[in-house]
């Protein structure tokens, strides 16, 4: 207490110009701190959070790695939080006006440094972040904060592939992230040991941290909702299933209809990327059309390496 903003944010910057420098992600300058590469312009944020981030009991925090299926993750969890509020199907609902990144902020966002850092948003909150684990607010991770995680994970190939394909066309660079010795450059990466740690986490306090998977929401999305619903603590009721709730949740926050909202198609989001950029392909295994069988088989190596002996595969 008694520390002005101004003074986390000039402690936060000398430390961070001291951190090792990395820019082969472009367009992102990346810092190298504790152990994952993390775009600087977070830093700060995260040492705000890290600092002042009060949890409540009822948050739920949406952990990802970027371009694992965090937009699809914000839809699905806001709108199942909030149905009692805004029902799916009504034409009132937020996710129709504003794209899902706008409805679920970063706890990391640099743009929230200077405020009360969400204090003034009402229970239960929902926040999202792709910082690691062991980089988040020590009472977020504490059994007695209360506070809950779902991580989202995706093939390692289609998320190199995603990166790839965003940074060139969201982010206007035209090359995506070039390679760091044989191992790709990914922002917040490596990639294998943010999904480790939240895995290892997921199986240590199950009621703590829900793992999901990209590739069997695809093909399960709604029995993925119902298990993402009891995890948050607000399970679906007999009636709710009777009346389609679920699949209607399910049908607003899907690929196709995501994408064909005016905000999501003209609009940009609080850090002025393009709403379209998040919507490519959505499908699994999409790679395959951009990788070589040879280059896949590289990435392989390399990850079955990484996770060796960790007991968790792709
Ligand atoms: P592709 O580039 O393979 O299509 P993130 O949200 O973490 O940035 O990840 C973006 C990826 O999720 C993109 O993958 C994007 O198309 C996909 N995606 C976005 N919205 C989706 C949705 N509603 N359902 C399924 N996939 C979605």
């Amino acid at each position: 207490g008694g520390q002005g903003n101004g003074g986390v944010t000039a402690i936060a910057e000398l430390t961070i110009s001291s951190l090792p420098l990395e820019t082969r992600c472009a367009p992102f300058p990346l810092r190298q701190h504790g152990g994952f590469w993390l775009p600087e312009t977070f830093l700060p944020g995260l040492e705000a959070a890290r600092a002042r981030f009060e949890p409540r009991p009822s948050d739920v925090l949406l952990a990802s790695f970027p371009k694992s299926g965090t937009t699809w993750l914000k839809a699905l969890a806001f709108a199942t939080l909030n149905r009692a509020a805004y029902p799916p199907s009504g034409e009132g609902h937020p996710l129709r006006r504003r794209g899902p990144h706008d409805c679920v902020q970063f706890l990391e966002s640099a743009l929230v440094v200077s405020d009360d850092m969400f204090a003034s948003l009402p229970s239960p909150r929902l926040l999202s972040t792709h910082l690691p684990y062991s980089l988040l607010p020590e009472g977020v991770k504490a059994d007695s904060s209360g506070c809950r995680i779902v991580y989202i994970c995706r093939d390692p190939k289609d998320v190199l592939v995603s990166w790839w394909l965003f940074t060139k066309k969201a982010l206007g660079t035209q090359d995506g992230p070039t390679n760091g010795g044989n191992k790709p450059m990914l922002s917040n990466g490596p990639y294998w040991r943010h999904v480790l740690e939240y895995w290892a986490e997921s199986k240590r306090r199950p009621q703590k941290v829900l793992f999901l998977r990209y590739e069997e929401m695809t093909r399960e999305t709604t029995s993925n909702v119902r298990k993402l619903a009891e995890f948050m603590g607000c399970p679906f009721s007999g009636e709710e299933e009777a009346d389609g709730v679920p699949d209607a949740i399910v049908g607003l926050c899907s690929f196709d209809h995501l994408r064909s909202l005016e905000v999501n198609r003209n609009g940009a989001n609080d850090f002025n990327i393009k709403n379209d950029s998040f919507y490519r392909k959505g499908v699994a295994g999409d790679w395959a059309n951009y990788l070589s069988p040879e280059m896949a088989a590289q990435l392989d190596l390399v990850i079955d390496d990484e996770l060796r002996s960790s007991g968790f595969s792709f």
